[in-house]
């Protein structure tokens, strides 16, 4: 299922993390106000029946608390992805000994190309990947080759441009149910399935976390949670005004699955 989850893996913001990336300067972050986001959402993953599991800062690192852009996770097992900007390369290999404890088949993703996680959509059996200024060709192929062996079968899409991942402008609501924004929408990828479409103005709110039968969405965003209200799951909203400064957002933060 894509929205049943048992387990999470975090990462804790290293004091590094004001100097996270981020396409446009909208003021630093602060390290404090990261981590109270940071707490609060842990939280909201535990009140939604996850056991959260923590893993160390990593100062040098400073957007490895965005845990979901180097791997990429199923209850069979995880593939360790490449991200694609140079800063962030080395937090693959920060997790492979955190994965290989606890998933039974760790695959490495094959180079050259590069994929972030936050470009990879999993709906049921169907995983959508998206090109965009992080995930090339050659890294969504070599990924389309790898998913087979867990039992899913890609598609290779294209992330909206000026979007920084797919999963900026989308969340999986169900297995054949998403919340995207129009201009994503537009695109046709979501064709034949469910669709809910964020209001206008309100397009961050389309990276959304539905977990069994909560759904987190970001503060701000009236008409977006009243939306959700009517899926008839508990609907939370996360302060996100800090990460968003580095150009993050719900579902970057943590690793998923159900055991
Ligand atoms: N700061 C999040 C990212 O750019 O990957």
């Amino acid at each position: 299922m894509s929205v049943r989850f048992t387990r999470a893996l975090v990462r804790k913001p290293p004091a590094s993390v004001a100097k996270g990336l981020r396409a446009v300067d909208r003021g630093a972050p602060s390290y404090e106000g990261i981590a109270a986001e940071h707490a609060a959402y842990v939280a909201a993953l535990e009140r939604a029946g996850l056991r959260v599991e923590t893993l160390p800062p990593l100062d040098l690192l400073p957007d490895s608390l965005f845990v979901e852009d180097p791997a990429l996770v199923f209850p069979e097992g995880a593939i360790l992805l490449r991200p694609g900007a140079p800063s962030r390369a080395r937090e693959a290999e920060a997790l492979r000994a955190e994965l290989a404890k606890r998933f039974a088949a760790l695959v490495v993703l094959p180079g050259p190309g590069t994929v972030d996680g936050g470009d990879v959509l999993t709906l049921g059996d169907r995983v959508l990947i998206g090109l965009s200024e992080r995930t090339d060709e050659a890294g969504a192929r070599a990924l389309a080759a790898a998913l087979p062996a867990f039992g899913k079968r890609a598609e290779i899409v294209r992330t909206p441009p000026g979007v920084l991942h797919l999963k900026t402008d989308c969340a999986p609501l169900g297995e054949a149910a998403v919340l995207t924004t129009a201009r994503l929408a537009a695109s046709g990828i979501f064709d034949g399935l469910e669709v809910q479409i964020v209001p206008e103005g309100e397009e961050p709110a389309a990276n959304a976390l539905r977990l069994n039968d909560h759904i987190l969405v970001a503060e701000g965003y009236p008409r977006t949670a009243a939306l959700l209200e009517k899926t008839g799951c508990t609907v939370t909203a996360l302060p996100t005004a800090q990460i968003a400064k580095i150009d993050a957002g719900l579902s970057c933060l943590s690793l998923r699955w159900a055991d």
